[in-house]
């Protein structure tokens, strides 16, 4: 299992989603750490994607919300992406409580929690943050730019 490195190419320039994102980060790499116990662990594999789970839903709920309030052109696109990676979670998820983690379901972890979450942030992510700081910037929205800046 590969764990997730975050790096500065990962940033989007709005405070907020760097800061889920490197949350959802931590949880990816509980779960990793989870998996790669021996003997295999399956309660605390369970533990670690349930919590990863949660977090996923709750970070996709604020970009969802984000895109439709300030009606983003390419939500459509990026909220497939996210029922996608939905979809995936909860196969995955199923599996582990089946106390089922064969080879390819490793491999598809790989993939679904580095690779493509990766290009998922710098990408979609990263062209969603764009629109909104410029909408922050014409619109003059205080809570938008308190979620850019980061202030608390
Ligand atoms: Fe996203
Ligand atoms: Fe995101």
């Amino acid at each position: 299992m590969k764990f997730f490195i975050w790096n500065d190419n990962l940033k989007t320039g709005m405070a907020e989603m760097d800061r889920q994102h490197r949350e959802l980060i931590k949880r990816i790499n509980s779960f990793v750490e989870a998996c790669i116990q021996e003997p295999r662990d399956f309660d605390l594999m369970k533990r670690t994607f349930g919590f990863l789970d949660e977090y996923v839903v709750e970070h996709f709920q604020l970009e969802e919300s984000l895109m439709l309030k300030y009606e983003f052109p390419l939500m459509d696109n990026h909220t497939h992406d996210h029922n996608e990676f939905c979809k995936w979670v909860a196969e995955a998820s199923d599996k582990i409580s089946q106390r089922e983690f064969p080879e390819s379901l490793v491999m598809e972890a790989n993939y679904r929690l580095v690779e493509w979450l990766q290009l998922h942030i710098r990408n979609r992510d990263r062209n969603l943050s764009q629109f909104l700081q410029k909408t922050a910037e014409e619109k003059k929205v205080p809570s938008l730019l308190k979620l850019i800046k980061g202030d608390s």
